[in-house]
C-alpha cells in the first residue's frame, strides 16, 4: 500500500490477490470515506466492483457480503448502516445497462446524496454528470489471476 498526494487529492494504493482479500480490503476503506460522497467505481466487468462493496457494507454494519448483490436489474440497492455511531445511507448503484443522461435523470441521483449518504456507482464513469458530481473514484485492475491494483483517489 502506498499514499500520495496530488493536484487531484489524495491517492491510496492497494494490491489483493483473492475476492475474500478485496472484501477485507472494502472494511479498511469504509472508514476512509466520510459521507456525504459519491465514488465512482471503476474497473473492467467481473473485477471485484460489488466484491469491494461487500466489505465497505459489512464495515458499515449495513449487510453482510452475502446480502450485497449486484444491483444489475434493479440498479440501486440501498442498506442503512452506522459509521462512529452515526447513522449512514449506503446507495450501491450500476449503471452498465443505462445509456443516456436521460434514463440516468429518472434515477434522481442529486436526490440521494443528503448528507449522511455514501453513493457507490458501477460504471458511472460513462455519464458525465456523474464524473462532475463525483468526490473521487476507486479504480480496480486486474493484475493478473486473482490478484488486482486497487486506486482510490479521493478530491477532498
Ligand atoms: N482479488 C480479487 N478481488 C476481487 N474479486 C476477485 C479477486 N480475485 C477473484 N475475484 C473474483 O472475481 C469476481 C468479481 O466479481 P464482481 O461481481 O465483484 O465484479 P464487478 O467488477 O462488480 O463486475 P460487474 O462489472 O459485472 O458488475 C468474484 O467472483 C470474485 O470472487
Ligand atoms: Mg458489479
Amino acid at each position: 500500500m502506498s499514499n500520495a498526494a496530488t493536484a487531484e487529492g489524495r491517492i491510496h494504493e492497494f494490491r489483493t490477490t483473492s475476492g475474500s482479500g478485496t472484501i477485507e480490503l472494502g472494511r479498511k476503506l469504509a472508514h476512509l470515506l466520510r459521507p456525504p460522497k459519491m465514488l465512482i467505481l471503476r474497473g473492467d466487468l467481473g473485477t471485484g466492483k460489488t466484491t469491494l462493496v461487500k466489505g465497505i457494507a459489512q464495515a458499515l454494519d449495513a449487510a453482510d457480503p452475502d446480502e450485497v448483490t449486484s444491483p444489475t436489474f434493479t440498479l440501486i440497492h440501498e442498506y442503512d448502516g452506522i459509521l462512529d455511531g452515526n447513522p449512514i445511507k449506503l446507495f450501491h448503484l450500476d449503471l452498465y445497462r443505462l445509456d443516456s443522461e436521460r434514463q440516468l435523470e429518472s434515477l434522481g441521483l442529486d436526490d440521494l446524496l443528503t448528507p449522511d449518504a455514501l453513493v457507490l456507482v458501477e460504471w458511472g464513469e460513462k455519464f458525465k454528470s456523474i464524473r462532475k458530481k463525483a468526490s473521487g473514484e476507486i479504480v480496480i485492475a486486474s493484475d493478473g489471476g486473482d490478484a488486482r491494483r486497487i486506486t482510490v483517489t479521493l478530491k477532498d
